[in-house]
């Protein structure tokens, strides 16, 4: 296992799912970490990340340097490097040539790290990387015991390595995608160097979670909120092969979901599957709570804590249950962890429905804590749940109550629930689905004018919303064929009685949000 120092950079994820990519588990831990800990977590590597702070200024965070005592690997990246060069005994001065985006890096090809590992070489028998590399600062001087690996125009220490310690720094990003060699590198250390075997693997993963959660939680009893998102979902199917009749599920139906989506859980968790699936009705509840209102905060509210008395009622009768599995995954965590160490940016607060009962006096059954998506993705599919189910588009936990615009009714809510299911059956059967990353129609209750034939029609609007995104920060809206939309609206406005106009949204976020509430 790597142990990945973070330094604050936004780039430490993507680190941490390379490494994971290459079939390695790794942790992501602040840079104040203690000795202790690190010696506690046993890695066989550390990776530094970067940071936006610089070793040459006011008090830079430095690791603890008993990492160096470990007697492990180390990989230094940017100002990972940079603060092991200074904390090792070289230099690092402020450069006058500051780098960011694509660089060429002239490697020396008798490193461990980079042996063979070039885009082209020069006819002086170089290799040559395309990288990408962002800095202001750069190492001027070699600490003792390191050799020079790398160097470009503006930075002629671009990596640098002492390989009896087996200690290397690269000034460029391995872990971004546009580092053509990125992740031969980042394989070559953990693999080559850290001798880490790829056993991160789906099917490795099932058997170590079931492991562990049999482990936790004994013969006791757990219940799980099952929302039909692919989180919980997951944790369902993972917990119902390692406990089996130890684990029962509320599922409550807000009657804010998608069409036939509640069916589609029961049918998958509780007929296919066999696990014990409570569904709880309370669509009158929810309606009758959100009459009248009209503030989307305020309506996010009302379904967050509507949701969590229900569950909460439900789960007090299973008078026997002692644990509340979540589908809290690693993103999650990371993020609140980041911004206790307030070096990580935190960039989006988490707004989930759902939360712990705090009445309820409950241990926490996370088993998908040190995830990331695209994992949990997959064992979802080794565990057996349909592709579809795993691979849905995300839905927000406040579900339609966010896409009917104002005061929420059944009404509205049953033709947005047709509206919505025809653009995606329509986004399936033209491959488009795969190729957005979230399509969903919007309700807008304002009434316009239409002709039907001879007759007039004076009916509601609904917006469609797609988009393509990789991290739902941003999101360019998705340029679909304009045949294809003309087709969507023609079925929609045609099958969907209520509806007289469709538009399409063409709002890029930011400045634009992807829901419209
Ligand atoms: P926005 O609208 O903020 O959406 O651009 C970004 C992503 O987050 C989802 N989203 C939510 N998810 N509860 C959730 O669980 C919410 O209140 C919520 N609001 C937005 C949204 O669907 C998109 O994927």
């Amino acid at each position: 296992r790597i142990l990945i120092i973070d330094f604050g950079s936004q780039y430490t994820q993507l680190i941490a799912r390379r490494v994971r990519e290459a079939g390695v588990f790794c942790e992501i831990h602040p840079w104040d970490i203690s000795g202790a800990d690190m010696q506690a977590f046993a890695p066989s590597g550390v990776i530094l990340s970067g940071g936006p702070e610089s070793v040459t200024t006011g008090t830079p965070p430095r690791i603890d340097d008993r990492v160096f005592q470990l007697g492990v690997p180390v990989l230094g990246i940017c100002y990972g490097m940079q603060t092991m060069a200074a904390q090792l005994g070289g230099q690092v001065e402020t450069s006058d040539h500051q780098e960011f985006g694509y660089a060429e890096v002239r490697a020396r090809g008798h490193t461990q790290l980079l042996k063979d590992i070039e885009d082209r070489t020069t006819p002086e028998g170089y290799g040559m990387l395309d990288v990408w590399m962002s800095h202001g600062d750069r190492v001027s001087e070699l600490p003792s015991g390191f050799k020079l690996m790398a160097s470009t125009e503006s930075a002629p220490i671009a990596g640098m390595a002492d390989e009896d310690r087996r200690f290397y720094g690269v000034q460029f990003h391995p872990e971004v995608t546009h580092t053509v060699q990125g992740q031969r590198v980042l394989e070559r250390f953990v693999h080559g160097i850290c001798g880490c075997g790829d056993l991160w693997t789906p099917g490795n993963i099932i058997d170590e979670l079931i492991d562990s959660v049999r482990r936790q939680v004994g013969s006791d009893h757990v219940v799980l909120g099952l929302s039909g998102g692919v989180d919980s979902s997951v944790v369902g199917a993972l917990l119902h092969r390692a406990i089996g009749d130890q684990l029962t599920c509320v599922f409550v139906d807000t009657g804010l979901l998608r069409h036939q989506e509640g069916d589609q859980v029961m049918a998958t968790f509780a007929r296919h599957m066999g696990v014990r699936v409570i569904r709880i009705d309370a669509e009158q509840r929810f309606l009758e709570a959100l009459k009248g209102i009209d503030d989307p905060e305020q309506k996010r509210k009302i379904i967050g804590g509507l949701f969590i008395d229900v569950f909460d009622e439900e789960a007090s009768k299973l008078s026997n249950a002692r644990w509340l599995a979540q589908g809290t995954i690693y993103p999650d965590v990371i993020e609140s962890a980041g911004s206790k160490t307030g070096k990580a940016h935190v960039i989006k607060s988490h707004h989930n429905v759902g939360g712990l009962p705090e009445t309820m006096k409950l241990g926490l059954v996370e088993p998908l804590r040190e995830l990331f998506k695209d994992e949990v993705r997959r064992i979802g599919v080794e565990l057996g749940l349909p592709r579809e189910m795993v691979y849905r588009h995300p839905f927000p936990g406040p579900g339609l109550g966010v896409r009917i615009l104002g005061e929420v009714k059944k009404e509205y809510a049953d033709l947005l629930r047709k509206a919505d299911h025809i653009f995606i059956e329509e986004l399936r059967k033209h491959d488009l689905y795969d190729k957005t990353s979230q399509a969903f129609a919007v309700f807008l209750p304002v009434k316009s004018v239409g002709v039907m034939g001879d007759g007039r029609r004076y009916d509601y609007v609904v917006a469609l919303r797609a988009v393509e995104t990789i991290d739902f920060m941003t999101a360019r809206w998705a340029h679909l064929p304009y045949d294809f939309l003309d087709h969507v609206s023609r079925r929609i406005i045609n099958e969907v009685r209520g509806i007289s106009r469709v538009t399409y949204d063409i709002s890029g976020k930011p400045p634009a949000t992807i829901e419209w509430e």
